[in-house]
Protein backbone atom coordinates (compact mmCIF):
# COMPACT_ATOMS: atom_id res chain seq x y z
CA UNK A 1 0.00 0.00 0.00
CA UNK A 2 1.56 3.39 -1.23
CA UNK A 3 -0.24 6.46 0.13
CA UNK A 4 1.51 10.51 0.29
CA UNK A 5 2.86 10.56 3.85
CA UNK A 6 4.70 6.75 3.03
CA UNK A 7 6.39 8.51 0.31
CA UNK A 8 7.41 11.51 2.00
CA UNK A 9 8.83 9.36 5.01
CA UNK A 10 9.99 6.63 3.17
CA UNK A 11 8.04 4.27 4.70
CA UNK A 12 6.01 1.27 3.05
CA UNK A 13 3.17 0.79 5.14
CA UNK A 14 1.05 3.66 6.21
CA UNK A 15 0.75 2.18 10.01
CA UNK A 16 2.68 4.49 12.74
CA UNK A 17 3.83 3.03 16.19
CA UNK A 18 1.96 6.21 18.61
CA UNK A 19 4.52 7.36 20.55
CA UNK A 20 3.83 6.02 24.39
CA UNK A 21 5.96 7.47 27.35
CA UNK A 22 6.52 4.63 29.35
CA UNK A 23 5.70 1.58 27.80
CA UNK A 24 7.35 1.59 24.58
CA UNK A 25 10.75 0.42 24.98
CA UNK A 26 13.53 0.51 21.98
CA UNK A 27 13.05 -2.71 20.59
CA UNK A 28 9.17 -1.75 19.80
CA UNK A 29 9.79 1.23 18.16
CA UNK A 30 12.52 -0.81 16.11
CA UNK A 31 10.15 -3.87 15.27
CA UNK A 32 7.42 -1.52 14.22
CA UNK A 33 10.10 0.14 11.64
CA UNK A 34 11.62 -3.19 10.46
CA UNK A 35 7.76 -4.47 9.68
CA UNK A 36 7.69 -1.32 7.09
CA UNK A 37 5.41 0.65 9.48
CA UNK A 38 7.18 3.92 11.60
CA UNK A 39 8.09 3.56 14.77
CA UNK A 40 8.22 6.60 17.19
CA UNK A 41 10.01 6.76 20.37
CA UNK A 42 8.94 8.73 23.29
CA UNK A 43 11.87 10.01 24.75
CA UNK A 44 10.21 13.61 26.26
CA UNK A 45 10.45 12.10 30.07
CA UNK A 46 13.68 10.81 29.83
CA UNK A 47 17.53 12.29 30.47
CA UNK A 48 19.39 13.54 27.50
CA UNK A 49 22.63 11.02 28.29
CA UNK A 50 19.32 7.95 28.18
CA UNK A 51 17.59 9.73 24.99
CA UNK A 52 20.90 8.82 23.45
CA UNK A 53 21.83 5.27 24.43
CA UNK A 54 17.99 4.62 23.37
CA UNK A 55 18.64 6.22 19.96
CA UNK A 56 21.57 4.56 19.29
CA UNK A 57 20.34 0.89 20.27
CA UNK A 58 17.11 1.73 17.65
CA UNK A 59 19.61 2.61 15.15
CA UNK A 60 21.55 -1.09 15.72
CA UNK A 61 18.43 -2.47 15.54
CA UNK A 62 17.33 -0.85 12.05
CA UNK A 63 18.22 0.56 9.61
CA UNK A 64 14.75 2.14 8.43
CA UNK A 65 13.25 5.26 9.45
CA UNK A 66 11.61 6.29 13.23
CA UNK A 67 11.48 9.28 14.94
CA UNK A 68 11.38 10.64 18.43
CA UNK A 69 8.55 12.21 20.26
CA UNK A 70 9.08 15.35 22.17
CA UNK A 71 6.59 16.71 24.85
CA UNK A 72 5.97 20.95 24.14
CA UNK A 73 4.69 20.92 27.70
CA UNK A 74 8.18 20.08 28.91
CA UNK A 75 10.02 21.60 26.15
CA UNK A 76 13.86 21.31 25.95
CA UNK A 77 16.35 22.38 23.35
CA UNK A 78 18.75 19.90 24.86
CA UNK A 79 16.42 17.03 24.26
CA UNK A 80 16.04 18.20 20.52
CA UNK A 81 19.69 19.15 20.08
CA UNK A 82 20.56 15.46 21.28
CA UNK A 83 18.34 13.79 18.30
CA UNK A 84 19.52 15.56 15.89
CA UNK A 85 23.45 15.03 16.94
CA UNK A 86 22.29 11.73 16.86
CA UNK A 87 20.61 11.54 13.70
CA UNK A 88 17.60 11.20 13.93
CA UNK A 89 15.54 11.80 10.70
CA UNK A 90 11.67 12.48 12.73
CA UNK A 91 10.75 14.56 14.92
CA UNK A 92 7.19 14.48 16.68
CA UNK A 93 6.11 17.42 19.02
CA UNK A 94 2.38 17.36 20.80
CA UNK A 95 0.67 18.86 23.17
CA UNK A 96 1.59 22.68 22.94
CA UNK A 97 2.06 24.76 19.53
CA UNK A 98 5.55 23.75 18.26
CA UNK A 99 7.42 27.42 18.19
CA UNK A 100 10.82 27.47 17.32
CA UNK A 101 11.48 23.50 17.78
CA UNK A 102 9.61 22.76 14.40
CA UNK A 103 12.86 25.31 12.30
CA UNK A 104 15.03 24.20 14.81
CA UNK A 105 14.32 20.89 13.98
CA UNK A 106 14.06 21.10 10.15
CA UNK A 107 17.75 23.42 10.54
CA UNK A 108 18.87 20.08 11.91
CA UNK A 109 17.70 18.16 9.02
CA UNK A 110 14.67 16.73 10.50
CA UNK A 111 11.12 16.18 9.30
CA UNK A 112 8.71 17.28 11.58
CA UNK A 113 4.92 15.96 12.59
CA UNK A 114 3.01 17.71 14.71
CA UNK A 115 0.27 16.50 16.84
CA UNK A 116 -3.26 18.44 16.45
CA UNK A 117 -6.34 18.08 18.16
CA UNK A 118 -8.59 20.93 15.87
CA UNK A 119 -7.92 22.10 11.86
CA UNK A 120 -6.71 26.14 13.18
CA UNK A 121 -3.61 24.51 15.40
CA UNK A 122 -3.13 22.22 12.66
CA UNK A 123 -2.93 24.86 10.23
CA UNK A 124 -0.76 26.96 12.12
CA UNK A 125 2.01 24.29 12.37
CA UNK A 126 1.64 23.64 8.55
CA UNK A 127 1.84 27.83 8.09
CA UNK A 128 5.04 27.50 10.29
CA UNK A 129 6.20 24.76 7.92
CA UNK A 130 5.23 21.20 9.58
CA UNK A 131 5.63 18.50 7.15
CA UNK A 132 2.96 16.32 8.26
CA UNK A 133 -0.01 16.64 10.69
CA UNK A 134 -1.27 13.95 13.07
CA UNK A 135 -4.95 14.52 13.72
CA UNK A 136 -5.64 13.09 17.07
CA UNK A 137 -9.67 12.64 17.87
CA UNK A 138 -11.11 12.62 20.91
CA UNK A 139 -10.74 8.91 21.29
CA UNK A 140 -7.46 8.40 21.73
CA UNK A 141 -6.11 7.44 24.67
CA UNK A 142 -3.37 8.59 27.05
CA UNK A 143 -3.29 12.86 26.98
CA UNK A 144 -6.17 13.96 24.06
CA UNK A 145 -5.56 17.34 22.70
CA UNK A 146 -8.93 18.63 21.14
CA UNK A 147 -12.36 17.65 21.72
CA UNK A 148 -13.35 16.26 18.35
CA UNK A 149 -14.06 12.46 17.05
CA UNK A 150 -11.60 11.33 14.80
CA UNK A 151 -14.66 10.94 12.06
CA UNK A 152 -15.08 14.50 12.10
CA UNK A 153 -11.65 16.16 13.11
CA UNK A 154 -9.53 13.96 10.25
CA UNK A 155 -11.59 15.35 7.18
CA UNK A 156 -11.64 18.94 8.87
CA UNK A 157 -7.86 18.78 9.04
CA UNK A 158 -7.39 17.64 5.75
CA UNK A 159 -9.04 20.24 4.71
CA UNK A 160 -7.55 22.54 6.32
CA UNK A 161 -3.72 21.72 5.33
CA UNK A 162 -3.56 21.72 1.52
CA UNK A 163 -0.96 19.28 0.63
CA UNK A 164 0.68 18.65 3.78
CA UNK A 165 -0.01 14.68 4.98
CA UNK A 166 -2.29 14.49 7.54
CA UNK A 167 -2.03 10.75 9.64
CA UNK A 168 -5.08 9.95 11.66
CA UNK A 169 -5.01 9.19 15.50
CA UNK A 170 -7.75 8.09 17.75
CA UNK A 171 -9.50 4.56 18.01
CA UNK A 172 -7.86 3.29 15.33
CA UNK A 173 -6.66 -0.07 16.28
CA UNK A 174 -7.34 -2.94 13.51
CA UNK A 175 -7.45 -2.60 9.08
CA UNK A 176 -10.84 -1.58 9.10
CA UNK A 177 -10.00 1.55 10.56
CA UNK A 178 -7.42 2.63 8.72
CA UNK A 179 -9.46 2.09 5.59
CA UNK A 180 -11.51 4.68 7.15
CA UNK A 181 -8.93 7.25 7.53
CA UNK A 182 -7.84 6.30 4.24
CA UNK A 183 -11.27 7.27 2.92
CA UNK A 184 -11.79 10.52 5.04
CA UNK A 185 -8.27 12.05 3.59
CA UNK A 186 -5.53 10.62 5.75
CA UNK A 187 -2.70 9.05 4.45
CA UNK A 188 -1.48 6.67 7.44
CA UNK A 189 -3.00 5.83 10.89
CA UNK A 190 -1.17 6.42 14.18
CA UNK A 191 -1.76 3.57 16.70
CA UNK A 192 -1.41 3.45 20.26
CA UNK A 193 -4.03 0.99 22.20
CA UNK A 194 -3.82 -1.86 20.00
CA UNK A 195 0.55 -1.89 20.18
CA UNK A 196 0.46 -1.81 24.03
CA UNK A 197 -0.71 -5.27 23.67
CA UNK A 198 2.39 -5.76 21.34
CA UNK A 199 4.72 -8.86 23.03
CA UNK A 200 7.98 -6.17 22.78
CA UNK A 201 5.32 -3.19 24.69
CA UNK A 202 6.71 -2.73 28.44
CA UNK A 203 3.03 -2.69 29.49
CA UNK A 204 2.47 -4.42 33.13
CA UNK A 205 0.50 -7.38 33.16
CA UNK A 206 -2.41 -6.39 35.34
CA UNK A 207 -2.58 -3.55 32.84
CA UNK A 208 -2.67 -5.32 29.98
CA UNK A 209 -5.03 -8.23 31.26
CA UNK A 210 -7.52 -5.10 31.65
CA UNK A 211 -6.96 -3.67 28.69
CA UNK A 212 -7.57 -7.28 26.90
CA UNK A 213 -11.02 -7.54 28.82
CA UNK A 214 -12.28 -3.91 28.33
CA UNK A 215 -14.79 -3.16 26.16
CA UNK A 216 -15.51 0.21 24.31
CA UNK A 217 -17.35 1.89 27.01
CA UNK A 218 -14.95 0.85 29.71
CA UNK A 219 -12.78 4.25 29.05
CA UNK A 220 -13.61 7.53 30.09
CA UNK A 221 -12.20 11.09 29.11
CA UNK A 222 -11.29 13.12 32.25
CA UNK A 223 -10.27 16.97 31.94
CA UNK A 224 -8.39 16.48 35.37
CA UNK A 225 -7.72 13.32 37.41
CA UNK A 226 -4.43 11.84 36.87
CA UNK A 227 -3.29 15.09 36.76
CA UNK A 228 -0.09 15.06 39.15
CA UNK A 229 2.48 16.16 37.48
CA UNK A 230 1.31 17.22 34.31
CA UNK A 231 -2.12 19.64 35.34
CA UNK A 232 -5.01 21.04 33.27
CA UNK A 233 -3.92 18.06 30.22
CA UNK A 234 -7.07 15.87 29.43
CA UNK A 235 -6.88 12.48 28.79
CA UNK A 236 -8.58 9.02 28.79
CA UNK A 237 -7.75 6.06 30.58
CA UNK A 238 -9.67 3.24 31.73
CA UNK A 239 -11.86 3.92 34.63
CA UNK A 240 -10.87 1.71 37.45
CA UNK A 241 -11.12 1.93 40.97
CA UNK A 242 -9.26 5.66 41.44
CA UNK A 243 -11.89 7.20 38.89
CA UNK A 244 -14.33 5.87 41.11
CA UNK A 245 -13.42 6.69 44.34
CA UNK A 246 -12.91 10.47 43.01
CA UNK A 247 -16.49 10.68 41.19
CA UNK A 248 -18.52 9.45 43.76
CA UNK A 249 -16.77 12.49 46.32
CA UNK A 250 -18.08 14.47 43.56
CA UNK A 251 -15.13 14.87 41.02
CA UNK A 252 -13.10 17.19 43.42
CA UNK A 253 -9.69 19.17 42.30
CA UNK A 254 -6.22 18.19 43.44
CA UNK A 255 -6.31 19.23 47.24
CA UNK A 256 -9.69 18.00 48.16
CA UNK A 257 -9.92 14.61 46.75
CA UNK A 258 -9.91 11.61 48.39
CA UNK A 259 -6.42 8.94 49.41
CA UNK A 260 -4.43 12.08 47.47
CA UNK A 261 -1.26 11.25 49.10
CA UNK A 262 -1.81 7.62 49.03
CA UNK A 263 1.16 5.50 47.58
CA UNK A 264 -0.65 2.94 45.39
CA UNK A 265 2.91 1.87 44.02
CA UNK A 266 6.14 1.71 43.37
CA UNK A 267 8.25 2.02 40.69
CA UNK A 268 11.32 -0.56 39.42
CA UNK A 269 14.01 2.29 41.05
CA UNK A 270 12.17 2.77 44.19
CA UNK A 271 10.28 5.65 43.52
CA UNK A 272 6.73 5.89 45.26
CA UNK A 273 3.75 6.30 42.66
CA UNK A 274 0.74 8.43 44.31
CA UNK A 275 -3.28 8.23 43.45
CA UNK A 276 -3.77 10.72 40.99
CA UNK A 277 -0.32 10.28 38.96
CA UNK A 278 0.18 10.89 35.68
CA UNK A 279 2.19 7.25 35.27
CA UNK A 280 1.86 4.63 32.09
CA UNK A 281 1.93 1.43 34.41
CA UNK A 282 4.93 -0.66 32.48
CA UNK A 283 5.85 -3.52 34.01
CA UNK A 284 8.67 -2.73 36.95
CA UNK A 285 5.54 -1.09 39.01
CA UNK A 286 4.55 -3.29 42.10
CA UNK A 287 1.72 -2.60 44.34
CA UNK A 288 -1.73 -1.71 43.45
CA UNK A 289 -1.61 -1.30 39.48
CA UNK A 290 -5.53 -0.95 38.73
CA UNK A 291 -5.46 2.22 40.51
CA UNK A 292 -3.08 3.42 38.26
CA UNK A 293 -3.61 5.67 35.17
CA UNK A 294 -4.21 2.69 32.94
CA UNK A 295 -4.20 4.86 29.59
CA UNK A 296 -6.20 3.02 26.79
CA UNK A 297 -8.20 4.39 24.00
CA UNK A 298 -12.16 4.16 22.79
CA UNK A 299 -10.61 1.43 20.28
CA UNK A 300 -9.45 -0.80 23.62
CA UNK A 301 -12.71 -3.10 22.65
CA UNK A 302 -10.63 -4.69 19.71
CA UNK A 303 -7.66 -5.48 21.75
CA UNK A 304 -7.94 -9.28 21.94
CA UNK A 305 -4.62 -11.10 22.17
CA UNK A 306 -0.88 -10.58 22.37
CA UNK A 307 0.54 -10.26 19.24
CA UNK A 308 4.15 -9.62 17.96
CA UNK A 309 4.56 -5.55 17.17
CA UNK A 310 5.59 -6.99 13.45
CA UNK A 311 1.89 -9.33 13.42
CA UNK A 312 0.33 -6.25 14.15
CA UNK A 313 1.34 -4.32 11.19
CA UNK A 314 0.78 -7.20 8.93
CA UNK A 315 -2.62 -7.63 10.04
CA UNK A 316 -3.78 -3.97 10.00
CA UNK A 317 -2.23 -3.94 6.28
CA UNK A 318 -3.80 -6.75 5.07
CA UNK A 319 -7.26 -6.01 6.43
CA UNK A 320 -7.29 -2.52 5.47
CA UNK A 321 -6.74 -3.79 1.98
CA UNK A 322 -9.20 -6.58 2.33
CA UNK A 323 -11.96 -3.93 3.35
CA UNK A 324 -11.02 -1.76 0.74
CA UNK A 325 -11.24 -4.29 -1.48
CA UNK A 326 -14.70 -5.40 0.08
CA UNK A 327 -15.54 -1.53 -0.76
CA UNK A 328 -15.23 -1.74 -4.24
CA UNK A 329 -18.95 -3.14 -4.56
CA UNK A 330 -20.55 0.55 -3.70
CA UNK A 331 -18.35 1.64 -6.79
C1 LIG B 1 -0.17 4.73 27.30
C2 LIG B 1 -0.19 5.94 26.40
C3 LIG B 1 0.85 6.87 26.51
C4 LIG B 1 0.90 7.97 25.62
N1 LIG B 1 1.98 8.82 25.67
C5 LIG B 1 2.14 9.74 24.68
C6 LIG B 1 3.35 10.47 24.55
O1 LIG B 1 4.29 10.30 25.33
N2 LIG B 1 3.46 11.34 23.53
C7 LIG B 1 2.44 11.54 22.61
O2 LIG B 1 2.61 12.34 21.68
N3 LIG B 1 1.29 10.88 22.72
C8 LIG B 1 1.12 9.97 23.70
N4 LIG B 1 -0.03 9.22 23.75
C9 LIG B 1 -1.05 9.41 22.70
C10 LIG B 1 -0.71 8.52 21.49
O3 LIG B 1 0.46 8.97 20.85
C11 LIG B 1 -1.84 8.49 20.46
O4 LIG B 1 -2.24 9.79 20.09
C12 LIG B 1 -3.06 7.69 20.91
O5 LIG B 1 -2.67 6.51 21.58
C13 LIG B 1 -3.89 7.32 19.68
O6 LIG B 1 -5.11 6.78 20.04
P1 LIG B 1 -5.39 5.21 20.29
O7 LIG B 1 -4.82 4.91 21.63
O8 LIG B 1 -6.88 5.14 20.25
O9 LIG B 1 -4.72 4.44 19.20
C14 LIG B 1 -0.13 8.15 24.65
C15 LIG B 1 -1.18 7.22 24.58
C16 LIG B 1 -1.21 6.12 25.44
C17 LIG B 1 -2.34 5.12 25.29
Amino acid sequence: MKACFCKSFRIEHPVILAPMAGVVPDPLVAAVSNAGGLGIAPLWHVSVCDLRKSVRSIQQMTGKPFGVNLNMEFPSMEHLDACLEEGVEIISLFWQPPGEFLAHAQSGGAKVIYSAGDAADAKAAVDLGADAICAQGWEAGGHVRGNVGSMALIPAIVDAVGDVPVVAAGGIADGRGLAAALALGASAAWVGTRFLAAAEADVHPDYLSHLLAASENDTAHFDDLFDLGWPSAPHRALKNSTSRMWEEAGGLPLGERPGEGDVIATTGAGADVLRYQSKSPSSDLTGNVEAVSMWAGQGVSLVREVQSAGDIVRDIVNEAKATLERLREYQ
